[in-house]
């Protein structure tokens, strides 16, 4: 094979990858992956989270909140350019560009454009309490502990 044609194919094999790979991402925004079971977080026992205390889980960017009646879970991540939220007197506050949320997630003050999504906690099949950050729920949404 001539040095011209090897670098021929060599560039067209180069080009098709490059389109393959294009085409395949634009097509996975219209699949987006389902929350499966791995992606569920385990919380343990609820009595190692505080009572009236959110607690963050480093590992997860996320704040769990329990009271007396059960436990819901927040995202700690800022919706404006995705840093790590700290806990503040009014609720949350971003390091990175001062925006603010209360204690029910929502924006006090921006740049952030949205408020923090709530996820579900509930029990796994194998009796495990899960936070799911694939599904979004309602800041009112609580895991009832018996
Ligand atoms: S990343 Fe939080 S305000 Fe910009």
């Amino acid at each position: 094979m001539k040095r011209r044609n090897f670098i021929q194919k060599a560039a067209g094999t180069l080009v098709m990858v490059t389109g393959a790979v294009a085409v395949v991402s634009y097509l996975r925004q219209f699949f987006p992956r389902r929350a499966g079971e791995k992606r569920r977080i385990a919380l343990g026992d609820p009595r190692r989270f505080p009572v009236d205390t959110y607690t963050f889980l480093q590992d997860h960017n996320l704040y769990v909140y329990r009271d007396h009646e059960g436990i819901r879970a927040v995202s700690a991540v800022c919706t404006h350019l995705g840093c790590i939220l700290e806990r503040s007197t009014e609720g949350f506050t971003c390091p990175c560009h001062g925006s603010c949320y209360n204690d029910q997630g929502e924006v006090l003050s921006g740049p952030a454009p949205a408020d923090l999504s709530w996820y579900e906690v509930n029990r796994s099949a194998d009796g495990r309490i899960v936070v799911d950050p694939g599904r979004s729920v309602g800041a009112d949404h609580k895991y009832l502990i018996s």
